[in-house]
């Protein structure tokens, strides 16, 4: 199949998200901007559509997809129990980029959840998404839109990248806003717990919700969601990650025989000699979340033996940066 590659503006946006939802209701699949990342959608009530999202990304299928609302009428009926707490959660972070897990209601069949009964919702604010749900009239199953275990594309182009002859249609919405995928929590436990760090803090929940857990697999308590595998995420360069600006130059000259790219903070000393990606300033976490994959993917088209990354301490943002190198990294 040729992918259909359409950029959206003012003046075509309509009938491009109106092809696009065609495309849905007929039980294709297509990728589309959200804030967190670009996502693969497809009709998350019909289990053929839901299928070809797994192919197309060649994702296992025992890694259950998110599905995608715009409504809380839309959110209610995929659901099938509703605790006390999801009316301040809806109320303070959706539509964001967060995503909880709670029972799954009858309608949504087995393939999305690889047979959980729990389901991952999410309800995004991007507009293109958003506009392109509502378009649809159904709730919208989508992984990221990556080959699996590849970095999660951040532009249409890195979608173009990895799906090309793959999938029916690309939506250019331009470059996401977040650049980390959106907070896993799961709200089925008897606290609520996040699975995965991403694009709503952990101080943003528990300045709402209170004390909130953290069960990773790589950090915290050991972990429950099935598509938090500890290697992921992986360039096909070897990822080395440091804690600091000296550990960077003993590494950098420990492989002068290699090939080196370095995702290089703005502020730190500027390096002769090496491919350098230009990631931002050191602690802007938003600024460096959002350019990560970007980084990651420039350089490993480089062809390069190592990439050498520093790796935040973890606070805000930067736990989902820390979380997603520490995968690439495993
Ligand atoms: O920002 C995002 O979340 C993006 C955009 C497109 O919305 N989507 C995304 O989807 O990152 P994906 O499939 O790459 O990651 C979904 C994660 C997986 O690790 C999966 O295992 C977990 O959510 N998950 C899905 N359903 C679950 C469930 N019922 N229980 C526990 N974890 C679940
Ligand atoms: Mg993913």
């Amino acid at each position: 199949m040729v992918t259909k590659y359409l950029k959206i503006d003012d003046k075509n946006r309509d009938l491009v998200l109106e092809e696009a939802a065609s495309l849905l209701k007929m039980g294709e699949v297509v990728a589309f901007p959200t804030e967190t990342v670009y996502g693969l959608g497809g009709n998350a009530l019909d289990k053929n559509a839901v299928s070809k999202i797994f192919e197309a990304k060649k994702r296992p299928s025992w890694d259950p997809l998110i599905v995608h609302v715009c409504s809380l009428e839309m959110l209610n009926s995929v659901i099938s129990e509703k605790p006390k707490i999801l009316e301040k959660i809806v109320k303070s972070f959706m539509p964001g980029a967060l995503t909880v897990i709670l029972p799954k209601s009858e309608i949504i069949p087995e393939n999305v959840t690889a047979s959980k009964n729990t389901i991952a919702v999410r309800w995004p604010s991007h507009p293109v998404a958003l506009e392109l749900i509502e378009k649809a009239g159904v709730p919208i199953a989508a992984p990221s839109a990556n080959l699996f275990n590849h970095p999660s594309p951040t532009t249409a182009q890195h979608v173009l990248d990895d799906l090309s002859g793959r999938i029916e249609m690309i939506i250019d919405g331009g470059e996401v806003s977040i650049g980390v995928e959106s907070t896993v929590l799961d709200l089925t436990a008897d606290k609520p717990t996040i699975l995965r760090p991403g694009g709503v803090t952990k101080e943003d929940l528990e300045s709402v919700i209170g004390i909130v857990r953290v069960k990773t697999n790589i950090e915290g308590e050991g972990f429950k969601s099935p598509g938090m595998s500890l290697k992921h995420y992986s360039p096909k360069s070897k990822l080395v990650l440091v804690l600091s600006e000296k550990e960077l130059k003993e590494k950098i000259v420990k492989n002068l025989n290699k090939k080196i790219g370095v995702m290089l903070p703005t502020d730190w000393e500027r390096i002769e000699g090496i491919e350098i990606f230009e990631w931002g300033k050191w602690g802007d976490w938003e600024g460096l979340a959002k350019k990560m994959f970007r980084g990651i993917r420039d350089l490993d088209k480089k062809e390069l033996d190592i990439i050498i990354c520093p790796l935040p301490l973890g606070e805000d943002l930067g736990s989902a940066i820390r979380d997603r190198l520490l995968r690439a990294a495993a």
